[in-house]
Order: C-alpha cells, then sequence, then structure tokens
C-alpha cells in the first residue's frame, strides 16, 4: 500500500487532485469510479479548475459511481446523481452517455445490479476507483458485515450512517435506509483505488483500515489485498496510527 499521509484537508485535496488528473492525462479513455460524501470535494473542485484553466478533456471517460440511495430518483437533492452533476459532470465536457450511477427508482433492483457489473466489465474495468470510507469503516455503502468478495446489490445501511448522512437531509423522514453499492469485491477489481480520509471523525476506521485485521467488520480494510491501492489521509485522519506510514514503508513511530 502506498500511504501518503499529508497535514490537511486542502493538502489531500491537491495530492488526489494530482493522481487523478495525471490519470486522465495518460489515458484520456480511462474509466473512473467516482466517490460522493464531503470528503473528495475538494478533488472535484479542482478537477474542474483543471478543466477550466488547461483544458483537461473529459470527453473520452467512461464513468462509474459506487452507490445511490434507494427510493430517490435522480433530481433528488439528496441523490448522489444531483451530487455528481452539480458538484463536477455539470461543469466540465462530460454527457449524460459516460456516465453511470446506480438508479435509486430501478423498478426490479435486482437485475439493475447485475447491468451494472455487466457495464463496468464491458468497459473494461476501472482504471482508478476513488473512495471515502465511512466512520464505521464502510466503503461504498459495504457496511460492517458485508462479504469482501460482494457485487453490486442492494444494502441495509447501518444505523450510524444512517445518522451521519442524516445532517444532509432537510426532511428526517426522507433520510434512506437502503442503498443500491458496487460490493466490496466489484471495488476491488478496479486496477488502482484511491482512498482518502480526512479528520479525527476517521482516525479509527483509518487504524481499523490499515492496521488491522482484514475483517468484513472493517470493509475498508480490504484495500490491504488490493494490488495498488494508494491511500491520502490527513494528518487528523492518522492521528490514531501506531505506525508511521512513509512510501510503503510501515515503520514504528518512535524510531
Ligand atoms: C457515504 C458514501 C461513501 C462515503 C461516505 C463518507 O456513506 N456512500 O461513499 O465515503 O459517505 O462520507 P464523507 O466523505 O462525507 O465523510
Amino acid at each position: 500500500m502506498l500511504v501518503e499521509v499529508v497535514d490537511n484537508y486542502e493538502k489531500l485535496s491537491d495530492r488526489a487532485a494530482e493522481v487523478v488528473i495525471q490519470q486522465i492525462r495518460e489515458k484520456p479513455d480511462s474509466t473512473l469510479g467516482f466517490a460522493t460524501g464531503g470528503t473528495p470535494k475538494g478533488l472535484y473542485n479542482r478537477l474542474i479548475e483543471a478543466h477550466e484553466e488547461s483544458g483537461l478533456d473529459f470527453s473520452k471517460l467512461t464513468t462509474f459511481n459506487l452507490d445511490e440511495y434507494v427510493g430517490l430518483p435522480p433530481e433528488h437533492e439528496q441523490s448522489y446523481a444531483r451530487y455528481m452533476w452539480s458538484t463536477l459532470f455539470n461543469h466540465v465536457n462530460v454527457t449524460e452517455s459516460q456516465v453511470h450511477i446506480p438508479h435509486g427508482m430501478a423498478e426490479d433492483v435486482n437485475s439493475h445490479c447485475q447491468w451494472y457489473e455487466r457495464r463496468i466489465e464491458e468497459a473494461g474495468g476501472i482504471d482508478l476507483q476513488i473512495l471515502g470510507i465511512g466512520a464505521n469503516g464502510h466503503i461504498a455503502f459495504n457496511e460492517p458485515g458485508s462479504s469482501l468478495g460482494s457485487r453490486t446489490r442492494i444494502k441495509t445501511l447501518a444505523s450510524k450512517t444512517v445518522r451521519d448522512n442524516a445532517r444532509y437531509f432537510e426532511d428526517q423522514d426522507m433520510v434512506p435506509e437502503y442503498a443500491i453499492t458496487m460490493g466490496v469485491g466489484t471495488i476491488m477489481e478496479a486496477d488502482e483505488v484511491l482512498l482518502l480520509a480526512s479528520g479525527e471523525r476517521k482516525a479509527e476506521a483509518m487504524k481499523k483500515t490499515l492496521e488491522g485485521h482484514i475483517t468484513a467488520m472493517t470493509p475498508a480494510s480490504m484495500v490491504q489485498m488490493h494490488r495498488f491501492a494508494h491511500v491520502v489521509i490527513d494528518e487528523e485522519a492518522a492521528s490514531e496510527l501506531d505506525y508511521q506510514h512513509h512510501h510503503g514503508i510501515v515503520e514504528p513511530k518512535d524510531e
């Protein structure tokens, strides 16, 4: 694993943007996996800047999002589809035909999930998957207890996740309890995963993810099995780590 600990959220966003921009420049027809949540917003702002200021070209990309709430139509203020369009896609040269986001209103959820998996395969797999992490160690909406080999499917959200996400909803009765999510197995097939975490709220989850056992109780810990996991976290998210992680080398903190 390549673990980079940076000073703060701004530096984390800068570093993540460098990685994603390099990927797009080197392979303009990349398949990128996008994440939602607060964490990647700084990254997305920098991608928009790179598009506006130096013509970073999004027109040949194919994109897949990790997850979507069940029961929210794409135009709903809190849907992840709306998040992606308003946070990134509307501001760069991406058209709908390039974008894949699980459909929260799919009538037949199981066949929709299978279709989603097939589309990823047809696109040649994901080159670079951006990931955030839940405070309970989830990735996408693979909550603790998720099979580490799981595929795209419907999941019940953990009560902690429902509580964490409730801050984004004005009407608390609308906070979803189910989501369609790529599985841990789906995510781990990406050629590279870029896991981002910022703030003390993520410190415990990052300790378990990087230094704990690989376990379904911390789905993000599966990054330890990935052939190229790139982890960028800030000092606060790294504050519970027992070891120094530096360019792939792990040493006790006092050495
Ligand atoms: C949600 C998303 C995850 C995301 C997580 C963390 O649960 N499904 O993909 O990583 O939130 O969000 P934040 O970055 O806002 O802490």
